[in-house]
């Protein structure tokens, strides 16, 4: 079966340049990078060039990135690696927002477990969280504040440098997950004002099991693993250097892509949702169509339906869904929810996210097939 796949956000295949830069690394040049002798030190310099690849996307300086094996990792450790291990002689506080990654929300109530405590902000009805919420919620003993730059699911972009200006004042420090909107959008350390950003490989045309962290010049995380010194300490063990390799080439090609890129595909995704809008008489509807989000994601409510029976009609079509079913309950997502959603209308979301191969060819079958899919199932 040939696939239409509008699940970028979930993953994004491995592009071929970044496939032949990781190659050798599989291969002929397996050195460990900690080894002295020729192969050793290539793998080394192959790890100080996509440490610097990745330092130009985001406008920060190479030693300020540590690799990972991914965003989970990333957000682990910017979170436990902040906050002090035991939560009972010093008590600290902590801010996320209600539309967090679980990859942010499950460090943070592993914190409360050891005794700090945690406030979660809410957000609007298009997703953007509150600036003066996180404001209002700031105590004495904040540490960090913890909120993503672009939702997963909506795709809606947070007030990151206004909130970065508060964390600032109050000797807060901030952590922001740029997971989905690193190669999307620009990323630039500098601009947005955060001490630490997760980056999540697979979201950016690498493999999946790489990431890094950017941790600011002078902020000192202890680990959460031990070993030796690899990655300051940080993400000690043996490197995987073909998966670095490949995130450093990754880094390269998103920012020789990225105006292009998302001119192209905001287009596509803007006329996707032009014609099912117009297909289904104004019945679907967009999420958080009025903030300013990412040039490829569309959370569309398909009404009177199931969207994962939705979707089972169309297996060709590879995309998302917002509620998981459980016999007779449903699991609304954690954002809809949060974005005040009905149980009803995010039974029937689905979450169609675009891409570098995604074509207008694509496009135009995608809403075909859904509207012609809906209908059926919908009676409309
Ligand atoms: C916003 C966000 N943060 C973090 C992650 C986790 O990244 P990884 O899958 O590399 O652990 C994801 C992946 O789905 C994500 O979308």
């Amino acid at each position: 079966m040939k696939y239409v796949y509008l699940d970028y956000n979930a993953t994004t295949p491995i592009d071929p340049t970044v496939h032949k830069a990781m190659e050798p690394f599989l291969k002929d040049q397996f050195g460990n990078p900690s080894s002295n002798h020729a192969l050793g030190q290539q793998a080394a310099g192959a790890i100080d060039q996509a440490r610097s690849q990745l330092a130009d996307l985001l406008s920060c300086q190479a030693e300020e990135l540590i690799f990972t094996s991914g965003g989970t990792e990333s957000s682990n450790l910017a979170i436990q690696g902040i906050l002090p291990q035991s939560g009972k002689s010093n008590p600290r506080h902590l801010i996320i927002s209600a539309i967090e990654h679980p990859a942010t929300v499950e460090p943070a109530n592993s914190m409360c477990r050891l005794g700090h405590s945690l406030t979660v902000v809410g957000c609007d009805r298009e997703a953007v969280v509150d600036v003066q919420e996180v404001a209002k919620a700031i105590r004495p003993n904040t540490s960090l504040v913890s909120i993503m730059h672009a939702n997963n699911e909506v795709g809606t972009l947070q007030p990151i440098h206004a909130i970065a200006k508060l964390c600032r004042s109050s000797g807060i420090l901030l952590h922001v997950d740029v997971a989905q909107s690193l190669g999307k959008v620009p990323v630039d350390v500098q601009e947005l004002g955060a001490d630490l950003l997760t980056i999540a490989g697979h979201k950016l045309y690498a493999p999946k099991g790489i990431g890094a962290l950017y941790i600011k010049k002078g902020i000192g995380l202890h680990p959460l693993f031990f070993g030796a010194t690899q990655e300051q300490g940080l993400s000690p063990g043996t490197e995987n250097v073909s998966q670095i390799v490949a995130l450093g080439a990754a880094a390269e090609l998103a920012q020789n892509r990225l105006e292009a890129d998302s001119e192209r595909i905001g287009k596509l995704r803007n006329l996707l949702e032009v014609q099912l809008k117009d297909g289904s008489g104004n019945r679907i509807t967009i999420n958080a169509e009025r903030a300013e989000r990412l040039p490829n994601t569309s959370s569309t409510n398909f009404p009177d339906v199931v969207a994962v029976e939705l979707l089972a009609t169309v297996p060709e079509l590879c995309a998302s869904t917002g509620a998981a079913c459980h016999s007779n309950t449903t699991h609304i997502s954690a954002t809809l929810a949060a974005m005040g959603i009905s149980e009803e209308v995010a039974r029937g979301t689905i979450r169609l996210s675009l891409g570098r191969h995604t074509t207008e060819t694509q496009a135009a079958y995608a809403s075909e097939q859904l509207l012609g899919a809906w209908r059926g199932l919908s009676g409309c």
